[in-house]
């Protein structure tokens, strides 16, 4: 299929919903070959977004993994791609991984556990930790990483500081990872997204006051949308954005500027 993506080979974790679901339609839509589309616990979700990319025309392949266990879970998932790859394109090589799958508490400092404390940093920090370290031999020349961060790096959230803080790492790691995989000409990149319409936040959002403030976050007033999230990826994922790498790109909408 012809588009930006062409032949292009992606993983894209948490992709059953919202912004990795609208990523991987993206990167489908712009001309991605295989997909390895990942999600945890909500298989009905995963089977529908299969169903959406293959009428786009790619292959698809759903791989079910919960990233709170970690760097195990992060192996098994990469293995578990790696043969679905082989199996639909000959070939174990990766062009595009996108760690976007993560939760978000809003839990406050001191309501928080040192149980969720792991499970926000498993999930968040180490699964793309070692989802990168497992696909690294394999990722392409000219490859892409692309880690999906938040708008709480820049802006004080003291509702989720676990979340904040796992996410503050992680930019770290893409800025740190970058030279490391220069030389392969592969980049490596953050997109902060703001307030975004997914489940993730679909209950508090329908409080009316608490979406007013939402949408007033924004300079343009309004929420932000998966595909605002997935086409900022898709541009990332690109051929177009080969001279940007160890950055975090704000999507935020212009969130409180
Ligand atoms: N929505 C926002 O306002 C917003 C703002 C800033 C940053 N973000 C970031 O954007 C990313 C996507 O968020 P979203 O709003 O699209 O979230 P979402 O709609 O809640 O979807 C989350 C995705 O992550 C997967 N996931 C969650 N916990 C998992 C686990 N333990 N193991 C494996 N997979 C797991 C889910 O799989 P299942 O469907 O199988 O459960 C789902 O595919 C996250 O990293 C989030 O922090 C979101």
């Amino acid at each position: 299929m012809a588009g930006k993506l062409a032949h292009k080979v992606a993983l894209v974790s948490g992709a059953s919903r919202g912004i990795g679901r609208a990523t991987a339609l993206a990167l489908a839509r712009e001309g991605a070959a295989f997909i390895g589309l990942h999600y945890g616990n909500n298989a009905d979700a995963a089977r529908a977004t299969v169903r959406e990319i293959e009428q786009l025309g790619a292959k698809v392949v759903a791989i079910q993994s919960d990233l709170h266990n970690g760097r195990d879970a992060a192996y098994e998932l990469w293995h578990r791609f790696q043969d679905a790859a082989v199996a639909a394109t000959g070939e174990a090589g990766l062009d595009i991984l996108v760690n976007n799958a993560g939760i978000a508490p809003a839990v406050a400092l001191s309501e928080t556990s040192e149980s969720l404390f792991d499970e926000v940093m498993a999930v968040n920090l180490k699964a793309p930790f070692f989802l990168i370290q497992a696909a690294s031999a394999h990722i392409r020349e000219r490859g892409r990483i692309i880690n999906v961060s938040t708008g709480f790096t820049r802006l004080a959230a003291p509702t989720h500081p676990a979340y904040a803080a796992s996410k503050g790492a992680l930019e770290t790691l893409t800025l740190a990872l970058a030279p490391a995989f220069g030389p392969r000409g592969i980049t490596v990149n953050a997109v902060m997204p703001g307030v975004t319409q997914t489940d993730m936040n679909a209950e508090w959002l329908a409080h009316t006051e608490a979406r007013d403030s939402a949408e007033a976050m924004s300079v343009f007033s309004r929420l932000g949308q998966p595909k605002d999230i997935a086409d900022v990826i898709t541009f990332l994922a690109s051929d177009e954005a080969r001279w940007i790498t160890g950055q975090t790109i704000d999507a935020t909408g212009g969130a409180r500027l």
